[in-house]
């Protein structure tokens, strides 16, 4: 069993393979934070909290002036009786009191994991993982409140999430209910957190933690390219390869926000969940509310360590799709081959290019429905444009099938255009303000999914779509943020649920769609990667991770990713030269390198490549069928990186560790250049390992600790792959 309890000295020991994490009750009722950390076989109490008068603490005991909850390590810290630093929930009750107060009242160790109702959650059977939950409660308000940990021993996680009930006998407002919060008794650490914006997601940020808060947010209604939802402190002086890690992410698609903050006594408060600004919740008596989970990862080695826990787990605790062990095709999208400008034939002359090169998976991007010439119409009206495909999608679908590929399709079901059939009929179904003037992206609106009739709607319109054609793959597409997020269907007291409603809407619309159709490849997309997040990750198995597919550009975008999410969970495509997004033009085999290096496809029309061209692009889809399963399923270590360097290199290691393939990148090409030195990662020092190009045999730790010599190109963004073989 992993979770351990003292009753005697009233100890959790929740006990992961490689970590720790230790609670303690004192005084019969406060739930302390004692140790997260490297594992220990056993805690005796050498991390005691040592109690001396602290300044001018404030005490909820009267005697006892050494005893102060602003100096205590909480667990999940409340608001209003000495604890003035963040807390981590927050209550309403009718008299408008915000005062709140937690004691233990019991607890129960589980075999296995609860599912979270209409929320993603991470899963696992009873062999793999095992649930505490503290019941804590205040006792004058009528709350109570279960703190759940989930430890999934193997692999070093524990899933944290926390309910609330209501058991009085008035309305309680939730104003706040983070899922973590940690209480660190220590200062020297750095913040990696990932931000962007569109076609820049996910660039690394590392700060020092000096004083005061760092917070990171989304307001955005989806999880964002602004921020990730993840954090991570990282220990000073802790790198990729060591020094020790505590990370973050949470299982959400919404807004959220997490913290750092350094206190008075430098101690540091962690925490993650929804974010409480206009997201408030009401608890009517009787009623329960579930906060989404955070997944936490402790590393003492460094941050590929940390990305292998989460990339492990991921594959085989959180994606829940059928798709999670199966190779995925390479794919040809028709977006930046044509846009909004087809027919047809235009598609099938492109597609006919596609399987001649070895292409398996087509996809029809936006531009198939409605009158759907522009981004300026048509979204809700999910029939066929019969002008662009006299003979529907089923007709498309069986040439694009008798081709040898399969067929997919793109959607974004939770918008709507002001100038489509659905907002003639249903101008209510827009997510606005009573009172307000709608404001517009893209030119586009939201619909209310707070609404069961029009998440229904959605649904029914989706079988429609699914059931004229054998489609094999869905690009589900987002491409707005929510504004004016209220809806007339809720009372005044409610209107602060609607950000969560809307995600809790979309959440059951893709648990029904994903359920019914499992033999469906999903793959979602928020223009690009705004929503690349946990949350959508338990239902899709890919995302598109950015609508920017410049290779320098993506080189940062990929390599930021890679530190939580595994390879195979992002798309990537090869485009044009000069990019669409920053008008660089790169060689298509550093293209190609770059969408090698995650879910590999095309996103350009074919039908104007060279000859020249179409060879290098089916020795590209022929060379990537033949290191698939290692990009797909090995394990991924960053080697070089591109946020500190003119260069950016990664290596993969197949599962059974015979298969190495390594992936360079230089930016510019450089006046004097320095010869580079890649050395690789995660190889078996023992073992030779043969180069497939040359011959060359060399040890597992040569390749890892004297390297690779790397002459530098004499061009700008080159890029080279080498192949080993274990022998
Ligand atoms: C978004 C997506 C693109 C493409 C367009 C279509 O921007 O990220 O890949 O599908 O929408 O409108």
């Amino acid at each position: 069993m992993s979770i351990q309890y003292d009753g005697q000295r009233q100890i959790f020991h929740l006990k992961a393979k490689t970590s720790s994490y230790v609670m303690q009750i004192l005084k019969g009722k406060y739930l302390a934070h004692l140790y997260w950390g490297r594992g220990l076989e056993s805690y005796h109490g050498s991390r005691a909290l040592i109690w001396k008068e602290r300044s001018l603490e404030t005490n909820p005991e009267p005697k006892e002036r050494t005893f102060s909850l602003g100096v205590l390590p909480q667990e999940y810290p409340q608001y209003g009786n000495g604890d003035f630093r963040s807390c981590a929930y927050g209550i309403r009750n009718e008299r408008g009191s915000r005062i709140s107060s937690l004691s233990y009242a019991g607890h129960e160790i589980t075999k296995g994991k609860p599912t979270l109702p209409g929320l993603p959650s991470s899963f696992g059977d009873e062999t793999a993982v095992d649930t505490l939950t503290i019941h804590m409660q205040d006792e004058i308000v009528g709350l109570d409140v279960f703190l759940i940990y989930s430890v999934f021993e193997e692999k070093s996680v524990i899933a944290r999430s926390v309910r609330f009930e209501n058991h009085s006998t008035q309305n309680l407002t939730l104003t706040k209910m983070l899922s973590m919060s940690v209480d660190l008794r220590e200062d020297d650490f750095d913040v990696l957190t990932l931000y962007g914006g569109h076609n820049n997601e996910r660039n690394m940020d590392r700060r020092p933690l000096t004083s005061g808060t760092v917070q990171i947010e989304s307001l955005r209604g989806t999880s964002s390219p602004q921020q990730s939802p993840f954090m991570a402190l990282m220990r000073r002086g802790a790198d990729e390869e060591q020094g020790e890690i505590f990370a973050a992410s949470f299982v959400y698609s919404g807004n959220f926000m997490a913290t750092a903050q350094v206190d008075s006594f430098r101690n540091i408060r962690f925490q993650m969940g929804m974010n409480p600004w206009n997201g408030e919740w009401l608890l009517k008596p009787g009623e329960s509310f579930q906060t989404p989970e955070v997944l936490m990862v402790y590393s003492a080695h460094g941050l590929n360590e940390m990305s292998h826990t989460f990339h492990c787990f991921f594959r085989e605790h959180l994606v829940r799709s059928p798709f999670v062990r199966k190779e995925r095709p390479i794919l040809l999208n028709s977006w930046e081959a044509a846009y909004f400008d087809f027919t047809e034939e235009k598609l099938l002359e492109l597609a006919k290019k596609a399987a001649q090169a070895g292409i398996e998976l087509f996809v029809l991007d936006d531009g198939w429905f409605g009158k759907r010439d522009d981004d300026t119409s048509s979204l809700g009206d999910w029939q066929v444009d019969t002008k662009k495909l006299p003979g529907g999608l089923a007709h498309l679908e069986q040439k694009i099938h008798k081709l040898g590929m399969q067929f997919g399709l793109w959607v974004e079901p939770e918008m709507i255009s002001q100038n489509s059939d659905l907002y003639r009929q249903h101008p209510d179904y827009v997510l606005h303000a009573e009172d307000r003037p709608y404001t517009y992206g893209r030119e586009q609106l939201v619909l209310d999914l707070s609404r069961h009739e029009v998440c229904a709607y959605v649904v029914d319109a989706m079988e429609k779509v699914l059931s004229q054609a054998r489609i094999d793959y869905i690009k589900w597409d987002m491409n707005r943020q929510l504004t004016e997020v209220e809806s007339s269907f809720l009372e005044a007291g409610q209107q602060g649920e609607v950000f969560h409603r809307y995600v809790l809407g979309l959440y059951g619309i893709i648990e029904k769609l994903t359920a019914r159709h499992p033999e469906i490849l999903f793959e979602s997309c928020a223009s690009g990667g705004g929503r690349f997040d946990a949350g959508m990750l338990y239902y899709m198995p890919q995302t598109w991770c950015s609508d920017n597919t410049d290779p320098v550009c993506r080189m940062k975008i990929q390599y930021a990713t890679s530190f939580v999410f595994p390879p195979v969970t992002m798309g990537a495509h090869v485009s044009v030269a000069p990019n669409h997004q920053t008008g660089r033009n790169t060689p298509l085999s550093t293209r190609a390198a770059m969408a090698m290096s995650a879910n590999f496809g095309y996103e350009l029309d074919l039908t104007k490549c060279s000859e020249e061209e179409m060879r290098e692009i089916t020795e590209q889809i022929s060379f990537y069928k033949t290191i698939r399963d290692t990009i797909q399923r090995g394990r991924f270590y960053r080697v070089k990186n591109p946020f500190l360097e003119n260069h950016g290199a990664w290596n993969f290691i197949s599962q059974d560790g015979r298969e190495v393939v390594a992936f360079y990148f230089e930016v510019l090409c450089e006046p004097a250049p320095a010869i580079q030195i890649l050395k690789l990662k995660g190889l078996d020092e023992k073992a030779y390992y043969q180069e497939l190009d040359t011959g060359e045999v060399y040890g597992g730790d040569e390749l890892m600790y004297s390297g690779i010599s790397i002459l530098p190109e004499k061009q700008d963004f080159g890029s080279k792959c080498f192949r080993f073989q274990r022998i």
